[in-house]
């Protein structure tokens, strides 16, 4: 191992700037090449990197996003792009491949390594929290915690309004992000695609509650479960609580990482080079129960995380 590469691809997370410098910093300390590729993956395809010394990674820690930038790149999937990259690995004398990123990153990752002799590590970084093989990610810490800052707030203006608010967080398909939110700030119902919950059901806690003299009340909804917006309307049409839907939006995933997200950052880097350094290639570095692991890079991509629902039993019992 010469040379290793670094590329921040998919959505960005806070901690990804923790991540590219913790691999810089620990490759470099054993001798080794780093150089970034920008713009995710069209920066293999352009073969348009940047060499990152202990120095050039100086002042980044505490950034949100990814100064080496990240793009959407659906078009990665194809033979071509793909033999294109390997070409590009393959002529800056690439011997290894940090990808920091969420599961569609991992899944081209692995398409690539089919192309290339160059070793793929993955480090998980998205605000989802949803890669098999981590039971957390980088940047889901900082994500929770900005949502949680939002929503405190909201609910200065449902309490004294009132009202009841539904609050949409991230998280694409996935239920982690509104569960850990949900009972972190208290909220009244909690709304996860990976449990249905009918309108009726949500109507007879509001009514509960109301019964209980509970005048103000917060939802929060994951943006996969559906049209939150029609949600609204139908509560307000059913209910007469004044109700508003608000949207966290791209805030949570931006901002400085949490003390959590950096050093999970940086103990993920660690191990990635470490597997490098040890030529072990298509693997996935993860927080298991033991500690720092890692795991198959397919079997990372091929299994679905799955998400704790005694959470919300848990919730229940604590808005009553
Ligand atoms: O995967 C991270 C995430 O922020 C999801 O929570 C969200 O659904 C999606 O990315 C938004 O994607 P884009 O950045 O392409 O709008």
């Amino acid at each position: 191992m010469k040379t290793i590469g670094v590329v921040t691809t998919g959505g960005d997370a806070p901690g990804m700037n923790a991540a590219i410098r913790a691999v810089t910093r620990i490759a470099c300390s054993k001798n080794l090449q780093v150089i970034g590729f920008e713009r995710g993956w069209e920066g293999l395809l352009t073969n348009t990197y940047k060499k990152l010394t202990p120095r050039s990674v100086g002042g980044i820690i505490q950034l949100g996003g990814t100064m080496l930038r990240t793009i959407r790149c659906p078009e990665f999937k194809k033979e071509e792009c793909l033999e294109k990259a390997a070409q590009n690995l393959a002529l800056d004398n690439v011997d290894g491949l940090v990808v920091i990123g969420g599961d569609g990153s991992f899944k081209g990752a692995l398409e690539l390594s089919r192309k290339t002799r160059a070793l793929m590590v993955g480090i998980p970084a998205s605000i989802d929290n949803d890669i098999y093989g981590t039971e957390e990610t980088i940047g889901f810490d900082t994500a929770v915690n900005t949502a949680v800052g939002e929503i405190d707030k909201i609910r200065d203006t449902a309490i004294s309004h009132e009202r009841l608010f539904i609050v949409e967080v991230m998280g694409r398909e996935r239920g982690f992000l509104a569960l850990h939110v949900g009972i972190s700030i208290g909220a009244e119902v909690i709304l996860v695609p990976e449990q249905v919950c009918k309108l009726n059901q949500i109507l007879e806690v509001i009514q509960d509650n109301a019964r209980k003299g509970k005048r103000a009340g917060i939802i929060v909804a994951a943006e996969g479960v559906g049209d939150n917006a029609k949600l609204a309307k139908d509560l307000q049409e059913h209910t007469n609580l004044e109700v508003r839907l608000s949207n966290i939006g791209y805030a949570q995933r931006g901002g400085s990482p949490t003390a959590r997200s950096r050093l999970l950052a940086s103990m993920f880097a660690e191990k990635a080079v470490e597997l490098l350094c040890k030529e072990e290639g298509n693997r996935v570095v993860g927080l298991q129960k033991s500690g720092i692991g890692s795991i198959e890079l397919a079997k990372s991509c091929c299994n679905k995380k799955p998400v704790d629902l005694s959470l919300l039993e848990l919730a229940k019992m604590l808005s009553i």
